[in-house]
């Protein structure tokens, strides 16, 4: 059982790791090197638990707790030291990340598990070459971790199958939902099924097929609602009444027919997404990400408790993809 964690590299996505490991009770220590931002993690850490306190999503003695569990730590062997999990979030560039994961695998306990959280990169070649490659493996969040709980994992070609294994109970019993993903592809899972999405939204608009409110509207208000609860395929499967199979050979024709019509390179350009951003602003106001951003963390945790107390008939509600 891991109950001591690393988290190196303390920007957007480590600040928000750190909670996610010191709410679960795991020991935390967190290093960055540039010690402002390792400051500024930890002062964030402090006032977004406070934050749920006040928001009623946490009790006094779990803020206390997660207060507790926090270290900060002015060098990495000192993060590295006893930690079982290490998830690294420093900087998106495959040589930078190469560079950490030589210096994690040359100073972190042996049997330690060091996790990349990575968005793009496959952990062969962050790994290659490594004594430990076959203890390394990307486990890609989702911003914010600690409020949207899926982590894409990917093994390396030369991570140990038990590894992996440790790696999908570790998270889980974090309180996230690991997901695995059979072989590397760009993107992941996640960004890819985003990108699909933008994709068809991007041409649309582009097109003058619709305006920026309304595509976001069939999301808001239409497709997300249904996507929140139970994801394409399982929308599909309550979308006849003999479940997935019958609705995706009655509509397949349909479906083939507008993939055929798909426009795999719309225009991107700058007049394309200089509308996009005016409408948008229209839409939710100029200046207004961070009051939105703090809106749709509170909606989103509610929306996880109400499938909590009420989870899905008749099926597991946790995807661990194993
Ligand atoms: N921001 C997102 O939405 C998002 C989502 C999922 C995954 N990620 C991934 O998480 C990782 C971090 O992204 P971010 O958005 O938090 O970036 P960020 O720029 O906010 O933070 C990066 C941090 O790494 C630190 N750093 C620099 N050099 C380092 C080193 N040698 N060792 C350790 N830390 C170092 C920096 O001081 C900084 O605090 C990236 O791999 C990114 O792809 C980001």
């Amino acid at each position: 059982m891991i109950r001591t964690v690393a988290v190196v590299g303390s920007g957007v996505i480590g600040r928000s790791w750190i909670r996610v490991f010191a709410r679960a009770g795991c020991e935390t220590r967190v290093f960055d090197p540039d010690p402002e931002q390792l400051a500024r993690a930890l002062h964030w850490a402090r006032d977004s638990a406070l934050e749920d306190k006040a928001r009623g999503f946490i009790d006094s003695g779990a803020a206390t707790g997660e207060g507790r569990a926090i270290q900060r730590c002015d060098t990495l062997d000192e993060a590295l030291s006893g930690a079982g999990w290490v998830q690294e979030s420093g900087p998106e560039t495959l040589a930078v990340k190469q560079r950490i994961f030589a210096e994690l695998d040359a100073a972190a306990d042996p049997g330690a598990i060091l996790a990349s959280s990575t968005s793009a990169h496959d952990m062969s070649r962050i790994a290659e070459g490594l004594a430990g490659s076959h203890r390394c493996i990307v486990a890609h969040p989702v911003n914010p971790p600690h409020v949207i709980p899926v982590v894409e994992v990917l093994p390396g070609e030369r991570t140990r199958p038990e590894v992996l294994t440790a790696a999908l109970a570790f998270l889980e019993s974090v309180g996230q939902s690991p997901v695995r993903m059979n072989r590397y592809l760009s993107g992941f899972l996640l960004n890819r099924l985003q990108a699909a999405l933008i994709r068809e939204a991007v041409f649309l608009y582009g097109t003058g097929a619709a305006s920026v409110q309304a595509i976001d509207t069939v999301v808001r208000e239409g497709l997300g609602l249904r996507w929140a609860l139970l994801g394409p395929f399982g929308t599909g499967h309550t979308n006849a009444d003999g479940g997935a199979g019958e609705y995706y050979r009655r509509y397949g024709d349909a479906y083939r027919e507008m993939w055929r019509e798909l426009e795999t390179d719309p225009e991107f350009s700058d007049r394309v997404i200089d509308g996009i951003h005016e409408e948008t602003e229209e839409m939710y106001g100029a200046s207004a990400t961070e009051a939105l951003c703090a809106w749709r963390d509170r909606l989103v945790r509610r929306i996880r408790a109400l499938k909590d107390d009420d989870p899905p008939p008749g099926s597991p509600t946790r995807e661990s993809g194993r």
